[in-house]
C-alpha cells in the first residue's frame, strides 16, 4: 500500500504553491495524501516566520505530535518552509523527535531526504545559504525553487492557479524576515513562466495569479534584453484559455505608469492591485526602510485612479511599529480614509530575529496599544469597505465561480441548489445561489446586497443584464 502524507500549510500564497508542488513531487514517488493524522506515515508542516505567533503555533503543533511519533518511530515528521530556514539551529534541539528540516529553497530535495529518513537516517536538514554565506551566485543557487510539477488536485480549485515568477526579496524592510528566509530576489526566465502557464491552461486553468514578494519589480535579463512584468502580462494574455490574470504583491515604488497602462490595455488583467502602504507616517516608513513617503504613495494612487479608474486597491498595515506615536497612527488612519482601500490586512508589529528592526529599535509600543490600534484601523477600513460595496447593488458583475460557500460546506445538501461563492474581476467575493454545475464557470450575477467583505447576488438572466454594468 502506498505511504500517506499529511501536509499542513500556513502563511502566504507562496507557501500554498510550495505545498502544491511538494505534493506533486511526493505523489510521483508513490505517496498519497491524507487529512487524518492517525493514517499518516509522514506529517509535514509548511511554515511561516513573518510573525512570532505563526511560529509559536507550529512549535505547539509539533509538541502535540510527540505521542504520534513515539507510538510508531518509523513515522516521519518534518518542518518545511520559512521556519525551517530561520529556525535551522533551534528546531532539532526543541523537537528532538523531528526528522526533517527543509528550507523553502531546498524543497526539490525532499524526495531524497524522505527516502533517507525512511531508511533510518535521523535529523535530515536541507537549508539555503545565509545572505552573506557565499558568493552572490552560490547564495542565489541555494535558493532556487525546483522545476515546477503542478498538481491540480492540490489547489482549492483546478481552474485557478498561482504561478511563481519571482523568488526572494531584496528590499530589506527593517521588520521583515523574508529576504533572509527566501533569499535574494530572482526573476524566473520568461520562457519557463510561459511554459508553466500553458501547462496550467491545458489542465483547465482559467485564472492565473502571478506571485512574487515584490511582483512588480520582476525583471529578467538575457542577451541584452530585459523582460518586465508588463512584457510578461502581454505574453500571458495571448493564451486563449486564460481568462483572468492577477499579480501579487506589489511594491509601491515599482508601480510604473507602463504597468498601469498594461493593466488598462489588457482586458484579462484584473483591475485589482495589492500595494501595501504599511504606515501612513513618513517617520515610520523611514524606520521601516520602505523607500517611499506618504506623498509618493499618494502620487502612485493618483496614477492608478487616472489610468485604471475601476481598480480596486488593497493594502497591508503594521500597527505598533517601534516608536509609533499617536500622531503617527493618526497618519495611518488618515491614509486609510483618503485611499479607501478595497480591504486592508492589518498586523500588530512582531519583532523578528535576524531583522534590522529588532536590533535597532526597541519594541516599545505596549501590546494593548497595538491591539487598540489594530481594532480601530480594522473598524475604519470595514466601514469604508461596507460603504464602497453598496455601489455594487443593482449592478451585474462577472463572477468566476469557485465552489460552495463556507455556509454551504457546513450544511448538508438538501437539493441541487446551494450557496456558491466566487470573485469579481476586481477580486470582490460574491455569494449567490446556484448548482454544482456552475463551479468553474464565469457567470453574470446581479448584486442585491453588500456587506464589508461580501457581495450577495443572484444569477442574472440575459434580459436582466444592463449593458455597461460589467465589472
Ligand atoms: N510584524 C508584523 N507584520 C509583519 N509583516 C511582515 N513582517 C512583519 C512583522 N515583523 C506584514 C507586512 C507584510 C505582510 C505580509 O505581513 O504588512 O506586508
Ligand atoms: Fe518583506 Fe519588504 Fe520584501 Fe515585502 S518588500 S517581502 S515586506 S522585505
Amino acid at each position: 500500500m502506498s505511504k500517506r502524507v499529511l501536509i499542513e500549510t500556513v502563511g502566504c500564497q507562496m507557501n500554498l504553491l510550495d505545498s502544491e508542488m511538494v505534493v506533486a513531487l511526493l505523489r510521483r514517488d508513490g505517496y498519497s495524501v491524507t487529512h487524518d493524522v492517525e493514517m499518516a506515515d509522514v506529517v509535514l508542516f509548511n511554515t511561516c516566520s513573518v510573525r512570532q505567533h505563526a511560529e509559536d503555533k507550529v512549535y505547539s503543533a509539533l509538541g502535540t505530535l510527540r505521542r504520534w511519533k513515539q507510538e510508531h518511530p518509523d513515522r516521519i515528521l518534518g518542518v518545511l518552509g520559512c521556519m525551517a530556514q530561520k529556525e535551522q539551529h533551534e528546531l532539532f534541539a526543541r523537537i528532538p523527535y523531528l526528522d526533517l528540516v527543509v528550507g523553502p529553497g531546498q524543497l526539490q530535495r525532499l524526495s531524497e531526504l524522505l527516502a533517507g529518513a525512511a531508511a533510518g537516517e535521523r535529523r535530515q536538514m536541507a537549508v539555503s545559504l545565509g545572505r552573506t554565506a557565499g558568493s552572490r551566485d552560490e547564495i542565489r543557487r541555494s535558493h532556487e525553487t525546483f522545476d515546477p510539477l503542478r498538481d491540480p488536485t492540490m489547489r482549492p480549485t483546478p481552474f485557478q492557479a498561482y504561478l511563481r515568477i519571482q523568488i526572494g526579496c531584496d528590499k530589506f524592510c527593517t521588520y521583515c524576515v523574508v529576504p533572509m528566509t527566501r533569499g535574494p530576489e530572482q526573476g524566473r526566465p520568461p520562457g519557463a513562466i510561459l511554459r508553466e502557464a500553458q501547462t496550467l491552461a491545458r489542465q483547465g486553468c482559467v485564472e492565473i495569479t502571478l506571485l512574487g514578494q515584490t511582483v512588480n519589480s520582476y525583471r529578467y535579463e538575457t542577451g541584452g534584453q530585459t523582460t518586465d512584468l508588463a512584457d510578461l502580462l502581454f505574453r500571458l494574455h495571448e493564451i486563449p484559455e486564460i481568462q483572468r490574470l492577477k499579480f501579487v504583491t506589489n511594491f509601491p515604488p515599482d508601480m510604473t505608469p507602463r504597468l498601469l497602462q498594461t493593466v488598462r490595455a489588457l482586458p484579462k488583467c484584473s483591475p485589482y492591485l495589492h500595494v501595501p502602504l504599511q504606515s501612513g507616517s513618513n517617520a515610520v516608513l523611514r524606520r521601516m526602510k520602505r523607500g517611499y513617503t506618504v506623498e509618493q504613495y499618494r502620487d502612485m494612487m493618483h496614477g492608478i485612479w487616472d489610468t485604471v479608474p475601476a481598480a480596486a486597491v488593497s493594502s497591508d498595515f503594521i500597527v505598533g511599529f517601534p516608536g509609533e506615536t499617536d500622531e503617527d497612527f493618526a497618519g495611518t488612519v488618515a491614509a486609510v480614509r483618503e485611499f479607501r482601500f478595497k480591504n486592508s490586512f492589518i498586523f500588530k508589529y512582531s519583532p523578528r530575529p535576524g531583522t534590522k528592526a529588532i536590533t535597532r529599535f526597541p519594541d516599545d509600543v505596549p501590546q494593548d496599544v497595538k491591539l487598540a490600534r489594530n481594532n480601530e484601523l480594522l473598524a475604519i477600513q470595514d466601514a469604508i469597505s461596507q460603504e464602497d460595496n453598496q455601489r455594487f447593488i443593482g449592478r451585474t458583475v462577472q463572477v468566476l465561480v469557485e465552489g460552495p460557500s463556507k455556509t454551504a460546506r457546513k450544511r448538508a445538501a438538501t437539493g441541487p441548489r446551494l450557496q456558491l461563492t466566487g470573485r469579481t474581476h476586481c477580486d470582490r467575493i460574491v455569494v449567490f445561489e446556484g448548482t454544482l454545475q456552475h463551479v468553474g464557470a464565469m457567470l453574470p450575477i446581479v448584486i442585491v446586497e453588500a456587506t464589508a467583505h461580501t457581495l450577495f447576488g443572484r444569477h442574472a438572466t440575459r434580459s436582466a443584464m444592463r449593458p455597461g454594468h460589467f465589472e
